[in-house]
C-alpha cells in the first residue's frame, strides 16, 4: 500500500514560528519550575535520642515531644539507648546518616555524648540538648528545668520540717550533670545549717543510673553505717527515693522520716498520699516537650532562636532555655499534678 507523504514543509514552519516566538511565550510551553509547592515539599525531620525508656518520666517525654513535633507538621524518629553510651552514639549516628534536619538529645552520659555532638556538625546539623547538658562541646542550644532550683526546693521543703540532725543524701547518676546541679542546689540551702553544727550529713552517695536498686543499696549502707542514726533524707528523684522508702519500710521507719524526691511520678505521689515520701517536685513534661518541639522546628527553616539565657558546658555558653519546677507535696498535689492531667484524680489517690 502506498504511504501518505508527511507534510514536512509545515512541521518546518510551524518550528520556525516557535523559534521566532518572544521569551515569554517560549517559557510557556514549557513544563512549570519555580519553588516546590507546599504539599511537595520534604517534611522537617527531627532526631530525637533518649538515654532510657526504663522510667516513667521518659515515656511520657517521649509521647509529648512526638506529639508536640507532629503538631508542628514535622516528623520525628525516636531512638532509646537504655543507659548504654556506645549504643547511643551509633543510634545518634544513625540519625545523623539519614540527614534529619535537627538533632534533639537526652545525654546518658553528659561527657560522652560530646562525640556526638561533634559528628552531627560535621554532617551540618545543629544539636539540642533536651532536659540535660552536654558537656564539653559546641551544643547548640539546651533546655531543661532549673535544676538547681529543684535541689534548693527539696533542701528548703525538707529543712522546714528537719532544721537539726543526721541527713542522708541520695544523688542521681554521676554522669549526668543534672545530678550535680541539684547536689548543688541541695547543699545551697544546706550550708548555713552546716556551718552552724545543726545539720550533719552523714550519708552523700551518687546512684548508678538514678535506679531504684542502687538507692536501695545506698540506703541500707546509710542505714547500717549510721545505726539507723537518720533524721531526714533527700533523694534525687523519685526512683532513688523508691529505693530509700523501701529500705526504710524494712526497719520499720518508712512514715517516720522526711523524704524528698523529684518528677511527680505517679508511685511518688501515691507515697506522697500515703505518707511514706514528703514532697517531689513535678516539671510539667509537656511544656519542655513543646519548647523544644517549636525550637527544633525553627532551628530546621533557619529561622533565630530566642534562647534567653546562657549556660557554661566547659567549652562554650551554650544558650538555653530554663523552665520552672514546682514543688508539689500533700497540700498542693490536687491543684498542681492533678489540675494539670499529668495524673488522674483516681490514679493517684487508689488504695
Ligand atoms: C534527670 C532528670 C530527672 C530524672 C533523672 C533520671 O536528668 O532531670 O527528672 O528523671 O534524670 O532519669
Amino acid at each position: 500500500m502506498k504511504q501518505r507523504a508527511k507534510p514536512i514543509w509545515l512541521l518546518g514552519i510551524i518550528l520556525l514560528l516557535v523559534a521566532c516566538s518572544p521569551d515569554t511565550e517560549r517559557e510557556s510551553i514549557k513544563p512549570e519550575k519555580g519553588p516546590p509547592s507546599p504539599k511537595e515539599e520534604e517534611p522537617i525531620r527531627i532526631g530525637f535520642s533518649m538515654d532510657t525508656l526504663l522510667e516513667e518520666r521518659w515515656l511520657k517525654d517521649r509521647d509529648l515531644f512526638k506529639e508536640a513535633v507532629e503538631a508542628l507538621g514535622a516528623e520525628v524518629e525516636i531512638f532509646a539507648a537504655n543507659g548504654d553510651d556506645a549504643l547511643q552514639i551509633s543510634q545518634a549516628e544513625r540519625l545523623i546518616q539519614s540527614g534529619v534536619d535537627v538533632l534533639v538529645i537526652v545525654p546518658h552520659n553528659a561527657e560522652a555524648t560530646a562525640a556526638i555532638v561533634h559528628k552531627a556538625h560535621l554532617a551540618g546539623i545543629q544539636v539540642i540538648a533536651y532536659d540535660r547538658l552536654v558537656k564539653n562541646s559546641d551544643l547548640d542550644l539546651y533546655v531543661s528545668f532549673d535544676n538547681e532550683q529543684v535541689g534548693e526546693m527539696q533542701a528548703k521543703a525538707i529543712t522546714e520540717l528537719v532544721p537539726k540532725g543526721n541527713y542522708v543524701i541520695i544523688g542521681g547518676a554521676i554522669t549526668d550533670n543534672n545530678a550535680h546541679l541539684l547536689k548543688k542546689g541541695v547543699f545551697k540551702v544546706l550550708r548555713p545549717y552546716i556551718e552552724n553544727g545543726d545539720i550533719n550529713i552523714i550519708y552523700d552517695q551518687w546512684t548508678k543510673d538514678w535506679t531504684p536498686v542502687n538507692a536501695n543499696a545506698n540506703m541500707e549502707e546509710a542505714l547500717r553505717t549510721t545505726n539507723l542514726q537518720i533524721d531526714a533524707v533527700i533523694a534525687a528523684n523519685d526512683a532513688t527515693a523508691g529505693g530509700v522508702i523501701e529500705a526504710l519500710e524494712a526497719k520499720g521507719l518508712a512514715g517516720q522520716i522526711p523524704v524528698a524526691g523529684q518528677d511527680a511520678d505517679l508511685a511518688g505521689v501515691q507515697r506522697i498520699v500515703k505518707g511514706t515520701q514528703t514532697m517531689t517536685v513535678y516539671k510539667p513534661i509537656h511544656m519542655l516537650s513543646e519548647e523544644v518541639a517549636k525550637l527544633a522546628v525553627s532551628m530546621a527553616k533557619g529561622e533565630n532562636i530566642n534562647a534567653g539565657q546562657k549556660v557554661k558546658n566547659g567549652k562554650i555558653e551554650v544558650p538555653s532555655v530554663l523552665l520552672t519546677p514546682i514543688p508539689v507535696n500533700k497540700s498542693n498535689l490536687n491543684t498542681t499534678v492533678i489540675t494539670d492531667g499529668f495524673h488522674s484524680e483516681e490514679e493517684v489517690y487508689q488504695e
